[in-house]
């Protein structure tokens, strides 16, 4: 093996040098001539021809807007029916229409319809049997929900194609809230989670004291497809390896710019879900405020302050209610979480779209009931016995081997990136552990922990450390560029747990980890 690597660098440094990359990752097929325009970099000519078939440098010109549906009266999920205890998930081929043409995307999706809702209540056992009709691997990761290693979805457990594997769990105590399940097989979940494969749980608590007001609640979950001029999936460019897939189009349920009609002056309960790859929500309704009720792990020990704005990185979800006193639209502000490769000419998409979703108001005003002080009891997390830190990296290597170059690009953790046959280290079941996400990147990247939900402590910038304002149960956890998050932990099932940045694209480059708990 005769192969020289003669470039290893952290992608930032490598782009703001004007190294300019044009193999597709992990592609080894390059002609030497070309390998030297890269290490002259600079004044690079306009995008070569390069770029193979399946792996653009970056996206062609997307979908004109105005030729999406919009305006319809935003659907509800369809919930999936339990007969005691166990239902079916055919994961199958699918298509939407999006267009006013009326022609239709192929997706793929948990049935026939498209992905349903999974609505279910503490200490109820499901038994979901999972039929995989895709023409590859894939697993169901039920995001957020403490269930069993072995009945995790992790990727060491990949159902084949055309086969048929029963996951079955007990929602546990306390665990009301809302999550929702994707595929997770070896460097495939990005792929798969644009396909379409991403849908909603929500576990309800029997006392659960919001339920008490008797307001309307409504599921927001968000997806973000990347879609062509013909309104089909784009395959996933090199840039959105990098950069995440953020997607052209921000879809509320599976439409795109709907309209929710409400009572004037109604309070809601929205469950907000970011299921999008890799796409920030800077989330707000113009001067309507939100009260947020609740993260990722279900409900707060009280209702937070009202704020016009709130953000939800990629798998993060909230609860809020919302009191609408006339009409308006949700929209997604800008959010700068960092870009890559704009001195390559790969610069950040200027998004199109920031309306989501429209609020009319219509019929009799309502008297929006006062929220109660107290929602739920939290036992914050007690000392820690273990410290341990997990420095977030990019690299990008070149090397070359009989004439051909091939170019990798690495996420890592700690320096690694994830190998299936590597345990990063052990951990005790019922131990309280701290932990040091160190973001050492120019990006942001949310942190998500199998397993557990975790309680973030304190955040680290610029040297200042700030405590985490309220008690909150997580499973993701954004961590800035440039931030030192620090979170608490204590996994009470033994079995592996997988550890990872939630931007799908990076998870499946590497940056990935994986521990078991003894
Ligand atoms: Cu939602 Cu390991 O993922
Ligand atoms: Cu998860
Ligand atoms: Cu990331």
């Amino acid at each position: 093996m005769n192969r020289r690597q003669f470039l290893a660098q952290s992608i930032g440094t490598a782009l703001a040098l004007g190294w300019v990359a044009r193999t597709p990752v992990h592609a080894e097929s390059m002609p030497m001539d070309h390998s030297m325009h890269m290490m002259h970099g600079g004044d690079a000519p306009a995008m070569p021809a390069m770029a193979m078939p399946d792996m653009p440098m970056m996206n062609p010109a997307g979908i004109d807007l105005t030729k999406l549906k919009s305006g319809e009266p935003l659907k509800a999920f369809t919930p999936i029916v339990f007969n005691q205890g166990k239902a079916d998930l055919m994961i199958q081929p699918t298509e939407q229409v999006w267009l006013k043409s009326g022609s239709s995307t192929p997706l793929w999706g948990y049935s026939s319809a498209g992905n349903s809702l999974i609505d279910a209540t503490e200490g109820d056992t499901l038994s979901i049997n999972v039929m995989n009709h895709l023409p590859e691997d894939t697993t169901v990761h039920w995001h957020g929900v403490d269930v069993p290693s072995d009945q995790d979805g992790h990727p060491h457990m990949p159902i084949a194609s055309n086969q048929s594997h029963t996951y079955q769990f007990t929602l546990p105590a306390d665990s009301a809230g809302t999550y929702w399940y994707h595929p997770h097989p070896h460097k495939r979940t990005s792929f798969q989670a644009a396909q379409g494969l991403a849908a909603p749980i929500i576990i309800r608590s029997k006392n659960d004291p919001l339920t008490a007001l008797n307001i309307p609640e409504q599921l927001l979950f968000f997806t973000a497809p990347e879609l062509d001029a013909e309104g089909k999936i784009a395959p996933i460019s090199m840039s959105e390896q990098m950069n995440g897939r953020i997607g052209n189009v921000v879809l509320v349920n599976g439409q795109y710019q709907p309209v929710l009609t409400v009572a004037p002056n109604s309070m809601h309960r929205l469950r907000l879900v970011n299921a999008t790859n890799a796409r920030y929500l800077r989330l707000s309704f113009g001067k309507t405020a939100m009260v947020q009720v609740g993260t990722d792990g279900g409900l707060l020990t009280k209702p937070l302050a009202p704020q016009t704005e709130l953000l939800l990185a990629p798998a993060e979800r909230a609860e809020v209610c919302v009191t609408f006193t006339e009409a308006t639209t949700l929209q997604a502000l800008y959010y700068d979480k960092g870009w890559m490769g704009g001195g390559m000419g790969w610069s950040e998409p200027k998004s199109d779209q920031t309306h989501l979703l429209a609020i009319q108001l219509s019929g009799d005003a309502a008297t929006p009931p006062k929220l109660p002080e107290q929602l739920r009891p939290i036992q914050a997390l007690g000392e820690p016995k273990v410290t341990r830190q997990f420095v977030l990296g990019e690299k990008m290597a070149m090397s070359m081997e009989n004439g051909k170059h091939s170019m990798t690009m690495d996420f890592l953790i700690n320096d690694k990136a994830f190998d299936m046959k590597r345990i990063d280290f052990t951990a005790k079941a019922n131990e309280v552990e701290l932990w040091e996400i160190i973001n050492n990147t120019d990006m942001d990247h949310p942190f998500h922990i199998h397993g557990s939900q975790f309680q973030v402590v304190s955040i680290e910038e610029n040297g200042k450390v700030t405590d985490f304002p309220y008690l909150a149960w997580k499973d993701t956890v954004n961590t800035k560029k440039g931030q030192t998050v620090r979170l608490k932990i204590m996994q009470d099932l033994k079995g592996l747990r997988m550890y990872h940045c939630h931007v799908l694209e990076h998870e499946d480059l590497g940056m990935m980890g994986q521990y078991n708990v003894l």
